[in-house]
């Protein structure tokens, strides 16, 4: 597909993002409509029934009209149901990842952005994608809000500190797209600007291996887990095969539903994970002993992404 920019908005660069203007522009166009019909109306009527002495009985109070409020009413609902309906639609769509989505590592901080790629590479401001695969982004901050934003994807999604939030699309065209800073993040806010480069899938997988190269690739995240499995000790509670022990296993666990000690049901996510290894005893699973120490303070932000990562390695 190929870039046509319109004079009102970017290229329509994601799967989702041409279906997204349609109804763009049926609310813009509408509202137009509106607008121009009561203006019109209403220019027309104060020169029609200005006052005159032609008009005496102008003054006589008229209390209501059945159908012109039936109309008035029912029009404007049907509209209204419309637009809800077809925006909830894409909502969903652009809210549930498909399964076999490529995943990413998004880290705002003030005042850039760093990208964490399976592979263990790491970039800073530029996130690099192969062409017509959908990308799902774990996004988090390491101190403010932050906020995501691809117009040209016309995608946007808070980046908050202490808490993981998701954003998936699929990129349908070749370039280079802005990637900005949404939410007001301090001094340099207005800098904390990155690129979104769109590559065939030949081209990207030759940048991911030149970028590894280069790199000395850091440890991938899942790898840098495993390490800490064992360098914080985290295997006296928890087996990594399944195996019966103090604490559940970390085979399998991710995606499961637990239900807890005060009888609450959850799903075993990002965000259940990060605060149990934060806050153990939040939400401790039925069946176990709320035991376990926080590790608040002893695993940075990668640390802690990373124990995540091999927790969901291992299903
Ligand atoms: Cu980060 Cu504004």
């Amino acid at each position: 597909m190929k870039a046509q920019d319109s004079f009102m908005l970017p290229p329509a660069a994601s799967s989702f993002a041409q279906e997204l203007d349609v109804l763009f522009n049926f609310i813009l166009y509408l509202s137009l409509f509106a607008f121009v019909g009561i203006t019109l109306g209403t220019i027309y009527l104060a020169v029609r029934y200005r006052r005159k002495e032609k008009y005496p009985g102008l003054n006589k109070a008229v209390s209501h009209h059945f159908w012109l409020e039936t109309v008035w009413t029912v029009i404007p609902a049907i509209v209204m149901a419309v637009i809800f309906v077809w925006g909830s639609k894409l909502y969903l769509d652009m809210t549930i990842a498909p399964s076999h989505s490529m995943e990413l590592k998004v880290t705002g901080q003030r005042w850039f952005w760093t990208f964490d790629y399976p592979t263990g590479v790491q970039t800073t401001n530029e996130m690099v994608l192969p062409i017509d695969k959908p990308v799902r982004l774990l996004m988090s901050s390491k101190d403010v809000l932050h906020s995501f934003y691809v117009p040209a994807f016309r995608t946007k999604f808070d980046v908050l500190p202490n808490r993981y939030t998701q954003l998936w699309f699929t990129p349908t065209m070749e370039g280079e797209f802005p990637l900005y800073c949404a939410e007001y993040c301090g001094t340099n806010h207005s800098s904390m600007i990155g690129i979104v480069r769109v590559l065939t899938a030949d081209k990207y997988s030759a940048w991911l291996d030149e970028a590894g190269a280069a790199a000395g690739a850091d440890v991938p995240l899942p790898e840098l887990g495993a390490k800490l499995y064992k360098s914080k000790t985290c295997f006296t509670c928890h087996t990594d095969d399944g195996g019966a022990s103090i604490g559940p296993s970390f085979k399998g666990r991710f995606g499961q539903t637990v239900i807890f000690t005060d009888g609450s049901k959850g799903t075993v996510d990002e965000n259940y994970l990060r605060e149990s290894i934060l806050n153990p005893n939040a939400k401790v699973a039925d069946g176990y002993q709320p035991i376990m120490p926080t590790f608040q303070g002893m695993l940075d932000d990668r640390e802690l992404d990373a124990i995540i990562a091999y927790i969901k390695s291992l299903q």
